[in-house]
């Protein structure tokens, strides 16, 4: 099922969808976030990360509930949104080897996945209420303050700089085509010359 097709007739199929796609996308994460976990070597993001884990599976719990009071059996749906938010991110570890980058590499790929359960949650309970089913709600809200306080610690970590290090790694590039262009004028005239038509021809 997809938005393109035409399975989706009324507000109570969007929001059946909604739930179902959220209903997989916390289980992908649930899934993700042991990854994640190993790789942070920052002591509070990896508490954050274990922390989260639990609440993600504690949101599980909550959606199932939800299923419940629906008397429909918990079903996800493939949601390419979440797929894709998290890919990036196993991509993005598989290009890290320093332990710094990788943390605030980490903030960033987890923020991704905060902020698309905060919309998707937001929708949820605009819809569940438009439905007159507020019986939903609180579950969905409950979801929804663990995602807001989480994004907030990570929006706290990445205003430390959880790697105070990671922009001094990729600099020596820059500072040697500084300090040339900085040398007195009188220093190896001809070294300078030559190096330029190297440069040129390398060009
Ligand atoms: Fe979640
Ligand atoms: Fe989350």
């Amino acid at each position: 099922m997809g938005f393109f097709t035409k399975d989706i007739k009324s507000l109570n199929d969007l929001f059946m969808h909604g739930l179902q796609d959220l209903y997989y996308a916390e289980n992908q994460i649930m899934k993700a976030l042991p990854g994640m976990i190993e790789k942070a070597t920052d002591v509070q993001l990896r508490a954050g990360f274990e922390k989260h884990l639990a609440e993600t599976e504690g949101q599980v719990h909550r959606l199932r509930e939800v299923f419940e009071l629906l008397e429909a059996e918990p079903k996800g749906d493939k949601c390419p949104a979440i797929d894709g938010i998290l890919r990036e991110g196993r991509d993005l570890m598989s290009e890290i080897d320093d332990e710094d980058v990788m943390n605030v590499g980490l903030v960033a790929a987890a923020q991704a996945v905060e902020h698309y359960e905060i919309t998707r949650y937001g929708a949820l309970i605009a819809w569940a209420t438009e439905l007159g089913r507020t019986d939903l709600v609180p579950m969905f809200k409950a979801n929804l303050a663990e995602e807001k306080a989480t994004d907030q610690k990570l929006t706290q970590m990445a205003e430390r700089r959880v790697n105070p290090r990671a922009e001094k790694t990729d600099k020596p590039s820059k500072p040697k085509s500084t300090a040339r262009r900085k040398a007195p004028k009188t220093a190896a005239p001809v070294k300078a010359k030559r190096s330029a038509k190297k440069a040129r021809r390398r060009a």
